[in-house]
Order: structure tokens, then sequence, then C-alpha cells
């Protein structure tokens, strides 16, 4: 049995647009990024360590995970240098790369300038030791004002996949307070802003945050993808680490300088006050230690042509997060779990402004 069919045999696969089956369940290299600041804000995460990123990685290629998601801007190639350390140990067809360009313009005027987004890319492959990317992400929509840069960013990206460097295009959900919408004149709704951009762009892969807090459609973007038969790539799977039930509010956690979750409100005593109290029903349902598990399992059965990716800060997360899953969950179980979802964001909500609509909130 290959290691694919361990993990594969218990969450599925998917097959990407370029024909690579991927197991459902990929690994998200955000955390390991580190502590970083970016567009003057905290963006990265002050809890993970460099060792323990590396030996996650290698157990998740152990334990059969194949789907590696990361980008320029995750701790300014850090993540990605991380990542290619594994990527040196292991026969590079065994696994799938994705990377995501559109959050740092350096000197550029803006970051999907074609001639930037060509040396990003250069600079991407190198530090990921490899020779081409399977999926590269428009990862926001500030194509400038009136959208100057999209055509040229979508003439570089199908250069790409010409000469060979990437092998797909992805697209990031409908993202609400991305910078764009505060800066554009045709900023609107986020869905349709979403939508016209998928038109033009037809991505072969979207990602979207999606978990058991996350509104059940995110606008439709499931219906859309099936339509379209595209993958989506779903993450922010353990909101970060709040659906694991480590926090409690008496012992809030402290996060060091450049970890984003320092400007969060999810993360201050008052919410996880209400997070804690809120989860009673699950923990009590599932039992404490079962949380990560449906956490995990509720996005893994949302939607088939999806894979969850889930961030780690250490390989006993890793081992955690492949080890847990279990069994597959009843449909009244994904009904309660979805019923405690909503009243948790009813909750939060009641505290003040809407959760999920936070400007602070979605950034990265
Ligand atoms: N395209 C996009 O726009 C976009 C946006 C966001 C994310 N992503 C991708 O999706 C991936 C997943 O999202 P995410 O990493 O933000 O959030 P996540 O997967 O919901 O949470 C990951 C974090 O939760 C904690 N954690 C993980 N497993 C745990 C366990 N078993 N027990 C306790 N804590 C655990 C770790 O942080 P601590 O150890 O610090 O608690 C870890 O970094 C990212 O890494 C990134 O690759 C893409």
């Amino acid at each position: 049995v290959s290691k694919l069919e361990l993990l594969g045999h218990k969450v599925g696969t998917v097959k990407l647009p370029t024909g690579a089956d991927v197991a459902r369940l990929g690994i998200g290299c955000w955390g390991i990024g580190g502590p970083d600041d970016n567009l003057g804000l905290p963006m990265g995460w002050s809890t993970s360590d460099d060792s323990e990123a590396r030996r996650g990685l290698e157990l998740a290629y152990e334990l059969g995970a194949n789907l590696y998601d990361t980008a320029d801007v995750y701790g300014h190639g850090r993540s990605e240098r991380l990542l290619g350390s594994l990527l040196r140990q292991v026969p590079r067809s065994t696994v799938a790369v994705t990377s995501k360009v559109g959050y740092f313009a350096g000197t550029a005027e803006n970051a999907y300038d074609p001639h930037h987004i060509r040396r990003q890319l250069e600079q991407s492959l190198r530090n990921l030791r490899t020779d081409y990317l399977d999926v590269y992400f428009l990862h926001n929509a500030n194509f400038g004002s009136s959208d100057r840069y999209l055509e040229g960013a979508l003439t570089a990206m199908q250069d790409f996949k010409r000469e060979g460097l990437i092998r797909s295009i992805g697209m990031r959900g409908p993202h609400r307070y991305a910078p764009e919408r505060l800066t554009t004149a045709d900023a609107c709704d986020k869905n349709v802003r979403f939508r016209k951009l998928f038109d033009i762009v037809q991505p072969e892969v979207l990602t979207v945050r999606y978990n058991l807090l996350t509104p059940d459609n995110r606008g439709g973007i499931f219906d859309l993808a099936a339509q379209h038969g595209t993958v989506v790539l779903l993450n922010k799977p353990l909101a970060q680490g709040l659906l694991t039930g480590k926090y409690s509010a008496s012992a809030p956690p402290q996060f060091g300088l450049g970890d984003h979750r320092s400007r969060k409100r999810w993360f201050t005593p008052s919410a996880l006050a209400v997070l804690s109290a809120e989860i009673e029903p699950l923990r009590q349902r599932f039992g404490s230690d079962g949380l990560t598990r449906i956490a995990l399992r509720y996005c893994l059965q949302r939607f088939d042509q999806s894979a969850v990716l889930v961030g780690f800060t250490n390989a006993a997360q890793i081992r955690k997060n492949i080890t847990c899953l279990g069994e597959i969950l009843s449909d009244s179980d994904l009904s309660f779990i979805s019923s405690v979802g909503e009243r948790i964001m009813h909750a939060l909500n009641a505290q003040g402004g809407v959760f999920l609509d936070d400007a602070r909130e979605d950034r990265a």
C-alpha cells in the first residue's frame, strides 16, 4: 500500500487539473513562515520553529500527505525555503506544490506588474528547489485602479503555463475587505467582484476560507465550482487553532511580534469566553479530544471536488491532524456541528460588529 493510499484511503483523493491525484487533506505552510510583517501589519505566526517545521513536513510526507500549499509572502520566502528542504529529499513527482503571488510588490507599483510576477515566480521556484508549480495562485484581487494590471497578469500566467513553469492557475474566493475594495473605483460587493474576476481569469483551482464557523456556501462558491469542474482548496479548517478547543479566556494566548493573531478579535479574552462556552455541546458529543477531528471532517465532507489545507507549527500537530480523522461524520453529526457553529457566530456577533466582516480579519 503506497503512502498516498494510507491517507488517501482515509480522506479520499481529488484530481488536480494537472492530472495529479492528491489526498484530500493537504498541508498549509503559512504558519511555518514564522513572524512577519506585510502591508504595514503583522502577518505571520510567532509560534513556529524551523526544525519543527522540517520535522513536520517530513512526517506529513511519511504519513501520505502529497499536497503542500505555500506563498511568496509567507515569511517572505521562509515558508517556501522550508518546503524546499522537503522537496530536496523526495521525488518531485510524488507531491503537488502550490504557491502564490500578489501580496508583495517589492519596488514595483503593483504586485501584478508582469515583470515583478516573473521575478517572484523565479524566486519561488528557487526557494522551493523545483522547476515548476502545480498551481500558481493570484493571491489577492488588487489589480490596480480600473484593474489595469489584470490583463498583463493573466498574459504572464498563461506564458508561465506554456513555458512549463506552472501547471495551472488558481484564484482566491470572495474576499470582502481585500485592499482593492478600499482603493478602486469599481469596488463593489465581494461576490460580484469575485464573480467578475472568475469569469475573466477562468481559474482551474479556487481557494477559500471554510470551517464550521463559515456561512455554508460562501456566496455560492461550491455551486460555481461544481458547474465549472473547478477544484477548491479550503483553508483555515481549524479557524487557526480556535476549533481545536485549546484556548481559554482565563489563559488567553500571548502572541509575539509579527503574529497576525495579535490583531484579531477572535483571540481576545471576550471572544474566547464565548467560544469556549458555545463549543461545549461539541465537547459533550465528541469529547474534548474529538474537536480537531470533527473540524477537519466537517470540511472534508462539504464538497467532493476539494482538498482541505490544514496548517501547523510543529510535528505533533501534523501527527494529530493526519491520524485523528477516524470515520466519516453522519448527517446528523454534520447538522449538529453546523448548528453549533451558527450559534457560536451568532454569540460572537452579538458582542458587536460582525466577526466575519471585520476588516482586520481577512488580509492574509
Ligand atoms: N489562499 C489564501 O488566501 C489562504 C488564506 C489563508 C490560509 N491559506 C492556506 O491554508 C492553510 C491553512 O490555514 P491556516 O494555517 O491559516 O489555519 P488552520 O489550518 O485553521 O490552523 C492552523 C494553525 O492551528 C494550530 N494547529 C494546527 N493543528 C493543531 C492541532 N492539532 N492542535 C492544536 N493546534 C493546532 C497551529 O497554530 P499554533 O501552533 O500557533 O496554535 C496552526 O498553524 C494555510 O497554512 C495556508 O497554506 C490560504
